[in-house]
């Protein structure tokens, strides 16, 4: 086993003993582009025990961490606080290695586990509330269903005030350092930001109910251990504001404006309708589909107030880059969105009907009159767009900016 590994401490009782990973750039289609972490945590109680293990490659760092501090096969308990791979691949090969009494779960996750890794053994299912005995400590499970999949749970050890919180609350962020007071405010924000955008937004409410019962556990002095990223240790009232704001997807006066363009037409449109909602008193926030990528966008509607799509027809379709991003932003359920369409054809145009279609399926309000262009827009068709700009501007402009 590798001695250049070590462990972290987090608290007297408690250890980080998770991975790093340097090189992933992309989780589920979405950018990583500052790798991550896979976090682990040793509880070094009567009963020691591991919360949650590291993506499978990542096994012999992580035991590595553990044996800088304890032999693995002291481990009494693993508790798996999520099943999904990332945190639970190495499971089966840590389990034959360190040979845990017990491995515990939610009734989800036991069922998920199974399900996963046909295990030859029980993994004990415990209910939301219930408390198990470390000996000298105890923890007690939070059930977080669909938080962000079935059997997710959250672990408390009230003896250190710890709160180990699985996905929820997390940032996929490679660093050598461990906690948030390490790492600039702005990059925590960003990547928090980013994170909750693409994994947590269609999850809003229960994100909204899950803070009022964390709020209850009174651990805004206390840790809250991830499973990526830092682990909270000065900051955590601040993630906490920021989760209440984007999981309430308050709009702000900002209009995100979408597009794709083949000969330039559907952009000078886009252009002129940024001039337009700029005119009406809102923002403009133009999103070239060639130039950002579909995690931007879903991070850019976290506070919008409007969704412009533009796209033009392609082979009696919209084109394939829109159709991309509204596939992954219709699953993301962004809200409180007033929206339109635009875009350039020639002889078909069937493009911007189709995007209002999935527009109204997310339930976006659509204002105005969306604008078709044959071929190159000429100044008419380009005033309509501006009108379309300052009509969706001056909706936005009683709203506040961005914070
Ligand atoms: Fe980090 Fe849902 O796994």
């Amino acid at each position: 086993m590798s001695e250049h590994f070590k462990a972290a401490k987090v608290t007297d009782h408690v250890y980080w003993v998770g991975a790093i990973d340097w090189s992933l750039r992309e989780f589920h289609g979405h950018l990583t582009n500052r790798g991550t972490t896979y976090n682990a945590y040793l509880i070094l109680a009567d009963k020691i025990t591991l919360i949650d293990t590291v993506k499978s490659p990542f096994k012999e760092e992580m035991l590595s961490r553990v044996a800088s501090l304890i032999d693995p096969g002291d481990i009494t308990y693993i508790i798996s606080n999520h099943s999904e791979m990332d945190h639970s691949g190495s499971l089966p090969e840590v389990i034959q290695a360190v040979k845990p009494e017990k491995v515990f779960a939610s009734v989800m996750g036991a069922d998920a586990l199974a399900a996963h890794f046909r295990l030859d053994r029980e993994i004990v299912a415990v209910k939301d509330g219930e408390t198990l005995s470390l000996g000298n400590m105890n923890v007690s499970f939070l059930e977080t269903r669909m938080l962000h999949w079935p059997d997710s749970m959250f672990t408390y050890l009230a003896e250190e005030s710890v709160l180990f919180s699985q996905d929820v609350f997390s940032m996929h962020l490679a660093s050598t350092e461990r906690f948030d007071d390490e790492i600039d405010d702005a990059i925590l924000e960003d990547e928090a930001a980013k994170y909750f955008a693409n994994i947590l937004m269609p999850l809003s409410t229960p994100v909204t109910r899950l803070l009022e019962k964390v709020g209850n556990l009174d651990i805004t002095g206390g840790i809250v251990a991830t499973d990526h990223g830092p682990i909270w240790r000065k900051g955590f009232s601040k993630i906490l504001a920021l989760y209440s704001r984007w999981a309430a997807q308050k709009p702000t006066k900002k209009a995100v404006v979408l597009y794709d363009t083949m000969y330039e037409s559907t952009a000078s449109m886009a252009r002129a309708i940024g001039e337009g909602i700029r005119a009406g008193g809102a923002d403009a926030k133009l999103m070239p589909l060639r130039a950002c990528h579909r995690t931007d966008v879903a991070t850019e509607m976290l506070d919008a107030g409007a969704l412009l799509v533009g796209s033009p027809t392609f082979n009696n379709s919209m084109f394939p880059t829109v159709a991309d991003v509204l596939t992954y932003l219709k699953g993301l359920k962004p809200r409180n969105l007033i929206g339109a369409a635009f875009g350039s054809y020639g002889w078909s145009g069937e493009a911007v009907g189709q995007v209002e279609e999935i527009l109204r399926g997310m339930k976006v309000e659509l204002v105005g009159e969306s604008v078709k262009a044959r071929y190159v827009p000429n100044d008419e068709e380009l005033a309509q767009c501006y009108s379309l700009g300052m009509l969706v501007g001056e909706k936005l402009k009683g709203l506040q900016g961005q914070p």
